[in-house]
C-alpha cells in the first residue's frame, strides 16, 4: 500500500506497524470524531527537516478545540517531540507525517464528554500527491457539484475527520470524470478551495486568493503568500467567482500534499497558456528551495530532526 513503516507512535509508545490497530467500537470510527494533520518532512543538506511543524500541531489542537473536545492529552511541544521520535525510529530521510487525535476509550454515542482522545502518528515515504508530471505540467480540474461546507454545518477551519467525506466525494467524482482535482464553491457560489488544496489566481500581474471564511487556512497558503510577497507580488484576499477562474492568466494550488502545482484547464477551458505560467513557476521554485533548506526563510520554517 506504500504507507509502510517500522513503527507508528500511539499514545506515547512506538508500536510495530502491524500492531497499530484500533477497536471496532472506537467512537471516532463511527461518528468522525477526530482531527488530523498532513505534514511533510523534506530531505535537506542538514538532514530531515519538517516544514512548519509547530503551526501544523497548533492547527491540530485548534481542530479538536473547534470540535468541542475539552481534554487535550499532549501539548504542542510533546507532539513535536513525538513526531521527531517517529521519524528517527523509522529512519526516513524525507516523509509524509500523519498525526491523528481520535475519540476512543469510551462508550459509543454523540456526547463528546464521555470518551477520551487518543493520539497516533504515522510516517511514510510519499512522492508528489498529484503525480510527478503535475509538478511541471499542471493539472486539469472541474468545478464540483458538491458545495464546500457552510461554516455552521461543519467548520472549515478544522481538519475534523468527519468533514472529509465532502472532499472525498468531490475528489472521487473529479477522478471518475477524468479530471485530476475538484474546485469547490462555497454555499454562496463563490470559489472556496479544492478537495485538499487552496487556490490562487494570477491576473494582469496580480495574485488573488479566496478569503478565509469558508476555507481551511492552509499552512502552505500562508507560506506562499509570504514567498509571493518576497518576490514582489502582494497577494489580494478577495471573493473569487467561477468566471474569474476561466479568464485567469494563471491558476495554482497549494497544499502540504500537493505542494505548489499549476492548473492548466478547468471545466474544459484552457487556463492562460495551458501550461505553468511564469509567476507560478517563480513561486513553485522558491517554495521548493525553501522547503528543501536552500531558501532565505528555510531556517524560519524548517524544524530539523536531529539524527
Ligand atoms: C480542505 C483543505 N484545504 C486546503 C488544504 C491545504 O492546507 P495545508 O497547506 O495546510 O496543507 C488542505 C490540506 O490540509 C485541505 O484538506
Amino acid at each position: 500500500m506504500g504507507m509502510e513503516s517500522k513503527y507508528i507512535w500511539m499514545d506515547g509508545k512506538l508500536v510495530e506497524f502491524e500492531k497499530a490497530t484500533v477497536h471496532f467500537l472506537t467512537p471516532a470510527l463511527h461518528y468522525g470524531l477526530g482531527a488530523f494533520e498532513g505534514i511533510r518532512c523534506y530531505g535537506t543538506s542538514r538532514g530531515p527537516a519538517v516544514f512548519r511543524l509547530p503551526e501544523h500541531l497548533e492547527r491540530l489542537i485548534d481542530s479538536m478545540h473547534i470540535l468541542g473536545v475539552r481534554e487535550m492529552p499532549y501539548t504542542v511541544e510533546q507532539l513535536r517531540e513525538a513526531v521527531h521520535q517517529t521519524i528517527l525510529a523509522n529512519e526516513f530521510k524525507q516523509c509524509y507525517i500523519r498525526p491523528l487525535i481520535y475519540m476512543a476509550n469510551g462508550p459509543l454515542g454523540l456526547n463528546l464528554d464521555v470518551s477520551h482522545p487518543s493520539v497516533g502518528i504515522a510516517v511514510w515515504e510519499w512522492g508528489a500527491y498529484l503525480g510527478e508530471e503535475a509538478i511541471e505540467k499542471g493539472v486539469s480540474m472541474m468545478i464540483s457539484s458538491f458545495t464546500r461546507h457552510h461554516p455552521n454545518v461543519t467548520m472549515t477551519k478544522a481538519k475534523i475527520t468527519g468533514n472529509y467525506p465532502n472532499s472525498v466525494m468531490a475528489k472521487t467524482l473529479a477522478l471518475r470524470a477524468g479530471f485530476d482535482e475538484a474546485i469547490m464553491l462555497d454555499p454562496t457560489g463563490l470559489v472556496a478551495e479544492c478537495s485538499g488544496e487552496n487556490l490562487f489566481v494570477v491576473r494582469n500581474g496580480k495574485i488573488y486568493t479566496s478569503p478565509r471564511t469558508t476555507i481551511l487556512e492552509g499552512i502552505t497558503r500562508d507560506a506562499v503568500i509570504t514567498l509571493a510577497g518576497d518576490l514582489g507580488y502582494p497577494v489580494i484576499e478577495e471573493p473569487i467567482s467561477r468566471d474569474q477562474l476561466y479568464i485567469a492568466d494563471e491558476i495554482f494550488l497549494t497544499g502540504t500534499a500537493a505542494e505548489c502545482v499549476a492548473v492548466r484547464e478547468i471545466d474544459y477551458r484552457v487556463i492562460g497558456s495551458g501550461k505553468m505560467g511564469p509567476v507560478t513557476r517563480k513561486i513553485q521554485k522558491l517554495f521548493f528551495e525553501t522547503a528543501r533548506g536552500d531558501g532565505k526563510r528555510s531556517d524560519e520554517w524548517l524544524d530539523y530532526v536531529k539524527c
